[in-house]
């Protein structure tokens, strides 16, 4: 076997081509493999002009997913930005505009493999357009499940471009989840929400580039907004790899930020994991609007792993934070900017420290919500006459 599912709690292994996305015991299931590799061939492969070495996927395919042919853009490859002592790495610059691609190209070229030929997914957005433009570049049929009124709108209207059929459904995210899952064992159609294993495998090459950008020397910190937790899980285990492979020689500690009104993983890590947290969840970042996580427990385990941390944030302290960031030139949707709200309240808690090297995950572009954008003070409506500039600059 050149890699195969495996089960996170019970340790049962299947093989990769089996369909499901939960062990028979319940337990969510990982890729693994027992390759041992140096990091070398990723470093060879930035020089290189093939489509397959110039995606920030499959630039690492020994250790996302061992095939001859992918579904790719490419994608990945974003930039790290240093601006006033913070690092961003952003995930915006993908060619959805959102971290969603990296995980979606893994799980498109999966879809292919099993041969699906209808996907599906519930989302708040992002996925839903990743997922319709990779479905469109594989010739399959796209079916996204999102909130009713509550996905922003150039997630949607990207989501519908691409030529995926939408479901709106009159219930949040999470009541998305449930019926997406009953619908795809009932309906024969291929799930792609992070529940699919391979859509991990392809977020943790966030991990992996940004420690190449770094020459592999690892931050301090690596911070990211944490919904569904996916994510979190990713980087969890994208650490735990490039460590057992001596790829960096330390650990950096992860810092999950959560918004306030959507915060089960905060409320669990609260009470040190004890319990699993659900919630009616809530919030102007409607990215992260999610009240039980399907990750939930690989992403406990990612932030025991790396000595990590479960930080909340308000909407004012996300949308202060997201007007710092855009006012950087950078810029991001509402959700990525948790990470720079959760940093400074971190760092007000003495948990993270002067001269530490942090990463902040931007996740997601700035022209995905344009609504969270627009500030009226900045607009100016005048007569067409030189007066009226004149006027408005003055004034
Ligand atoms: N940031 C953005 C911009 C997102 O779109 C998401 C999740 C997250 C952060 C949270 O990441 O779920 O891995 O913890 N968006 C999903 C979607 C739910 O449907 O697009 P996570």
């Amino acid at each position: 076997m050149k890699q195969w599912l495996q089960c996170i709690v019970c340790g049962r292994k299947y093989d990769e081509l089996e369909i499901r996305y939960t062990c028979d015991c319940g337990g969510l299931l990982s890729v693994e493999r027992d390759a041992i590799n140096d990091r070398n061939a990723f470093d060879d492969r930035l020089t290189s002009r093939a489509a397959i070495d110039r995606s920030g996927v499959w630039r690492f395919r020994e250790w996302v997913l061992n095939v001859d042919k992918a579904i790719t853009h490419p994608e990945g490859s974003t930039r790290l930005y240093e601006r006033n002592g913070l690092l961003f790495k952003h995930e915006g610059e993908n060619p959805t505009g959102s971290f969603k691609d990296r995980g979606m190209t893994v799980a498109v070229t999966q879809a292919v493999r099993v041969k699906a030929t209808a996907i599906a997914c519930a989302s708040t957005g992002n996925t839903s357009a990743s997922l319709a433009a990779y479905a469109a570049q594989a010739g399959l049929r796209a079916l996204v499940f999102v909130p009713a009124g509550k996905v922003a709108s150039g997630k949607l209207a990207q989501t519908l471009a691409y030529g995926a059929t939408a479901l709106s459904i009159r219930g949040d995210f999470d009541a998305a989840m449930r019926l997406v899952r009953e619908a795809c064992d009932r309906l024969g159609i291929y799930l792609v929400n992070s529940i699919n294993p391979f859509r991990i495998e392809g977020q943790k090459t966030i991990i992996w580039e940004l420690l190449q950008d770094l020459r592999w020397e690892a931050p301090d910190w690596i911070v990211v907004p944490a919904g569904n937790l996916g994510n979190t899980s990713a980087f969890g285990k994208a650490l735990r790899e490039a460590h057992a492979n001596g790829w960096i020689d330390r650990m950096p500690r992860l810092a999950s930020i959560q918004a306030e009104g959507a915060n089960p993983f905060y409320r669990s890590w609260q009470d040190s994991f004890a319990t699993r947290h659900r919630v009616s969840a809530e919030t102007i970042a409607t990215a992260i609007r999610i009240g039980d996580p399907v990750s939930h427990d690989r992403a406990v385990a990612a932030i025991r792993e790396t000595n990590g941390v479960v930080e909340q944030v308000t909407d004012a302290e996300i949308m202060a934070a997201k007007r710092e960031i855009d006012r950087l030139g950078i810029g991001c949707e509402p959700a990525s900017a948790a990470t720079l709200a959760g940093v400074k309240k971190l760092r007000a808690a003495g948990l993270m420290k002067d001269g530490e090297r942090i990463v902040c995950v931007l996740t997601g572009n700035i022209l995905k919500d344009p609504e969270a954008n627009y500030i009226a003070e900045n607009v100016r409506e005048i007569e067409p006459a030189i007066e009226a500039v004149e006027r408005a600059v003055n004034g």
